[in-house]
């Protein structure tokens, strides 16, 4: 079966979310094992807010490895996997809030005011709500596609801000190296994203310089 072919298959969908759902099960497994070390919220806490990023950067990569590897069929994934982003940012806010917190409202709001690095993570989260609002068909017609598709460029802001709540975090403690290897590869993938815009851009200059050259 071709790789197109393979992607398109009914079960394909059914399991990358299975897959997506690995790292949410394995946490809660050692949860429910005290497999979490000696300080389980904190690691909780952490480990979503990492999987959270990793989702943004694995949406991020659907689009160029769709073009560079000419597979149009891998587009259907990337609606679940932005909805997957939205998972663990939501999982990530809920363990903060219950397990940091106890879950009072004004204490969260306090300590969102009180720390800029939470703020800016609190950001992220408000942004993507509406992203994930709109994810389904109904929303994506309501709005017009140009319109939908404008909306959305909003996951780069989102993926900036969810790395400057990292690299805020953890300049407490000057240990940046798993904060520049998320940067790397944003930077990457923003980059070509750029690039394309900029063909594309200057393809069009030279189809119009032709046309008025013929007329
Ligand atoms: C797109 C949104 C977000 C992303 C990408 C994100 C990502 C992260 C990452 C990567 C970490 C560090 C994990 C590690 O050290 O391995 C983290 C920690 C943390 N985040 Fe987020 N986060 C987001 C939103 C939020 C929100 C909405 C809140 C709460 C309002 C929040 C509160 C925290 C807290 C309390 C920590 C742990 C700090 C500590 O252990 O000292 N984050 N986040």
């Amino acid at each position: 079966m071709n790789r197109q072919k393979a992607l398109l298959h009914p079960a394909a969908k059914p399991i990358l979310f299975m897959a997506c759902l690995l790292p949410f099960a394995w946490l809660l497994y050692s949860a429910l094992t005290n497999q979490l070390g000696a300080n389980p919220a904190e690691a909780l806490i952490r480990a979503t807010g990492d999987w959270t990023l990793r989702f943004i950067c694995i949406v991020l990569l659907v689009t160029p490895l769709r073009t560079i590897s000419n597979t149009p069929a891998l587009a259907r994934f990337r609606r679940m996997l932005g909805l997957f982003v939205y998972f663990y940012v939501v999982i990530h806010l809920l363990s903060y809030s219950g397990f940091d917190m106890g879950f009072d409202v004004g204490d969260v709001v306090k300590d969102i005011i009180k720390r800029p690095f939470i703020l800016v993570g609190f950001l992220a989260f408000l942004l993507l709500t509406p992203l994930a609002a709109t994810s389904f068909n109904g929303a994506i017609k309501a709005l017009g596609a140009k319109r939908w598709q404008l909306l959305h460029k909003l996951v780069y802001a989102i993926a900036g801000l969810g790395l400057l709540h990292f690299f805020w975090m953890r300049s407490g403690k000057n240990d940046f190296a798993e904060v520049f290897v998320y940067a790397a590869i944003i930077a990457v993938l923003l980059g070509w994203r750029v690039q394309q815009y900029l063909s594309k851009k200057r393809l069009l200059a030279n189809k119009i310089g032709r046309e008025q050259l013929l007329n």
